[in-house]
């Protein structure tokens, strides 16, 4: 099947035929949602968090970024590929900002979009204008609002967005129509309620994609760690597990330790290589 492109997604949102995102870190993870046919692939920065170990997505250095980004990319099948731009890739200025944005959209050229978190626009000046200079330059963008793990800090918090005031629910989706309009083909919306998300999906001429905000978005984004169960500790709410990765490989590790302790791997007959009766005859002499 041919790549994905956002016509595809942007026709999917009008046929209103559920649209799919997953994440991925490497070329393991990226072809396993090639294989489940995956609309669109997510190299995002949880990345930092789930696959390399640090505390915080505001951890992640660029360089780590790029090369997991890579390996994504060198996997050939459908997903569209939308790729996060890490914290500290665009903060220190438009013009930074603009040059690693293209840097990250020429790792690739399967590197379809970018995806970039964004404050609401009371109080974040700096990102839409960011966004709007990028759209201006034909680098397609998915927006990020709601909770925006980037900004935890000052959200105090990883807490769900978009439900304490009015003024709140409002902003939010002043913030997604402000991002419509400078040009960003999608937004994506995590944990924001229910009702707010399909408020604002109602609103919108471009597709939403939902994590932690219910059914009523164009489609979902799970981060493949926490939907298949990779890792031994819990998952947010919102989340369902699909499967359970963990358990699977600690118990396909433990026997394999056991069976080589018992020395019943490997097993002669077929898991090791023959050498000709003859020539091994000569090398016993
Ligand atoms: O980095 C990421 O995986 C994300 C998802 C939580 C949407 O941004």
């Amino acid at each position: 099947k041919a790549t994905t492109t956002i016509l595809d997604i942007q026709s999917k949102r009008s046929k209103d035929i559920p649209i799919t995102m997953t994440t991925a870190y490497d070329s393991i993870t990226a072809s396993w949602c090639h294989e489940a046919q995956s609309d669109m692939i997510l190299v995002g920065d949880s990345l930092a968090m789930t696959s390399l170990g640090y505390a915080s997505t505001t951890d992640l250095p660029f360089d780590e970024f790029k090369y997991h980004v890579k390996s994504v990319c060198r996997v050939p099948g459908p997903s569209l590929i939308v790729v996060d731009m890490p914290f500290g890739s665009f903060e220190s200025s438009i013009p930074f900002g603009i040059s690693n944005a293209i840097e990250l959209m020429k790792l690739d050229s399967n590197v379809t979009s970018l995806k970039v978190e964004v404050g609401l626009h009371t109080k974040d000046k700096y990102t839409p204008k960011l966004i709007g200079e990028l759209c201006a330059r034909g680098i397609p963008v998915m927006g990020h609002i709601g909770l925006t793990p980037q900004r935890a800090h000052s959200l105090g918090g990883f807490k769900v967005q978009g439900n304490k005031s009015v003024e709140e629910t409002r902003e939010l989706l002043e913030t997604a129509k402000l991002l419509q309009d400078l040009g960003c083909w999608s937004i994506l919306m995590e944990c924001v309620p229910h009702k707010v998300a399909t408020l604002i999906t109602s609103k919108l001429d471009v597709p939403t994609i939902g994590i932690g905000a219910g059914n009523g978005t164009n489609g979902q984004v799970l981060v493949i760690s926490d939907m298949l169960g990779m890792q031994g500790k819990s998952v947010p709410k919102f989340v369902k597990k699909y499967s359970n990765l963990n358990e699977i490989a600690i118990n396909g590790i433990a026997n394999y330790t056991k069976e080589v302790m018992e020395k019943s791997f490997p097993e002669t007959a077929s898991h090791t290589f023959k050498i000709k009766d003859e020539l091994w005859e000569e090398i016993e002499k």
